[in-house]
């Protein structure tokens, strides 16, 4: 869907304020136009520089490889406008306190959601968790840190070699702890999918669906992440009962706190 050169060139017509066929035939016309838009203005703003690649496409966003104008890298995160998976959305921001009645309409629903995710990865990173560095949103554009391992995107940890399986349990009971003891944040679907393997060990991506405790289903999304924490722990080679990696998390979580 969105081959960077062509978002380039579509970019520099939409500044010359050119609506052409051609233009009006993109897929998604509206979400296209404002999402450039979006991008454009970051750009403006000498956020971004220049998108190189795609590293994803999913049912609910692109993620892009990108650079800002010294050159240095970026993750750049397109959510989708015109999404299957979109009501779904609505039950992990309704009941958030932070954020007030919704509106109807998709387009203010996927903003808002795009700035609960910049919300959490940046509260997660003050309280220590490995995460990638938001650096700004606009409209359903976020641009953050791009995590890499040996100078590439990083892997999913669901498809990645691990050279040391202690120390990344480690850190990553340490991150989890300060995740959601320390931040106050349930990820909500914390997996395989969404921990990638990087120079710096384990970072925990895809927040856009984290609650902070006291969103009524946090109870919910808690013991289903702790299932999974669980299964990925004992791949690792640690078994842990629900009761231990809550109280390991807990201690770790209170520890950060105090330092
Ligand atoms: N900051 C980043 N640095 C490097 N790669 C990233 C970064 N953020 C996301 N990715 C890559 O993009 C993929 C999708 O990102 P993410 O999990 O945040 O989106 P998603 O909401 O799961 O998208 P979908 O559900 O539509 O696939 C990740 O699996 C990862 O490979
Ligand atoms: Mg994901």
């Amino acid at each position: 869907m969105y081959d960077p050169r062509r978002v380039e060139e579509l970019i520099a017509r939409w500044e010359n304020g050119e609506r052409d066929a051609e233009m009006r035939k993109v897929r998604n016309e509206v979400f296209d136009v404002l999402t450039l838009r979006n991008i454009y203005k970051l750009m403006e703003r000498r956020v971004i520089g220049r998108l190189l690649r795609v590293i994803s496409t999913g049912k609910e966003a692109n993620v892009f490889e990108a650079m800002d104008p010294r050159g240095n890298p970026l993750a750049v995160k397109l959510y989708r406008v015109e999404t299957s998976e979109f009501r779904h959305l609505r039950k992990y921001i309704e009941g958030d306190p932070r954020f007030g009645r919704l509106r109807r309409d998709r387009r203010h629903l996927v903003d808002l959601w795009t700035r609960k995710e910049f919300k959490n990865l940046d509260t997660a990173y003050r309280h220590g968790v490995s995460v990638p560095v938001p650096f700004a949103v606009r409209g359903n554009v976020l641009v953050m840190e791009l995590i890499t391992k040996d100078g590439a995107p990083a892997p999913l940890l669901r498809s990645a070699e691990l050279e040391d399986p202690e120390g990344f349990a480690e850190s990553l009971l340490d991150s989890a702890g300060r995740l959601y003891f320390g931040a106050g944040l349930v990820h909500a679907d914390l997996s395989e999918y969404n921990i990638l393997v990087s120079d710096r060990g384990p970072v925990i991506i895809d927040m856009g669906q984290s609650v902070p405790w006291d969103h009524p289903l946090s109870v919910e999304f808690f013991r289903r992440d702790m299932d999974r924490l669980r299964g990925i722990l004992a791949s690792l080679g640690r078994e842990y009962s629900f009761n231990e990696l809550v109280s390991i998390l807990k201690e770790r979580g209170a520890q950060w706190k105090k330092m």
